[in-house]
């Protein structure tokens, strides 16, 4: 049985997105043009499916367990919107090949996404945990089938 709680699921899954962004920047650093678009598509797709994740299964459960629907998950929806602009400058720069403007999208995206990730796992999920323990596995199940966006 997965005892997973949902705060180190969903900790896993933003360190998943991190680190394909990191070996994206790698290669873009290392002048590995090929590598490094390959890498930032994967972190693209990664991204837009971990927000899919939330907005779809575990918020909307969350809004409906806790009564809270104008709280933490409604900021957390904004910030996604916010980064979701940025994730689109990346995808660009990825379809015109301009490794130095991702790096460039990047550097804010990550500061973003640091801020938005560090208000999830420390407040977010940890009451996810509290209102949601017996729908847990479900809920991981459920955002494990989440596809990766077309
Ligand atoms: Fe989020
Ligand atoms: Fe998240």
């Amino acid at each position: 049985m997965d005892m997973k709680t949902l705060l180190e699921h969903m900790q896993a899954h933003h360190g998943r997105c991190d680190q394909l962004y990191a070996d994206g920047e790698n290669f873009l650093l290392d002048e590995q043009l090929e590598e490094g678009l390959e890498s930032i598509k994967s972190f693209l797709n990664e991204m837009e499916r971990h927000f899919q994740m939330e907005e779809t299964v575990l918020f909307p459960t969350f809004e409906e367990i806790s009564g809270m629907h104008q709280g933490p998950t409604q900021v957390m929806r904004m910030e996604h919107q916010q980064m979701r602009n940025l994730l689109a400058r990346m995808s660009e720069a990825v379809s015109n090949g301009d490794g130095e403007e991702i790096l460039e999208v990047g550097e804010t995206m990550m500061i973003l996404m640091q801020q938005h990730n560090v208000k999830e796992e420390g407040i977010l999920y940890p009451m996810a945990d509290q209102h949601l323990a017996s729908y847990r596995e479900e809920l991981i199940e459920r955002m494990d089938a989440v596809a990766i966006p077309a």
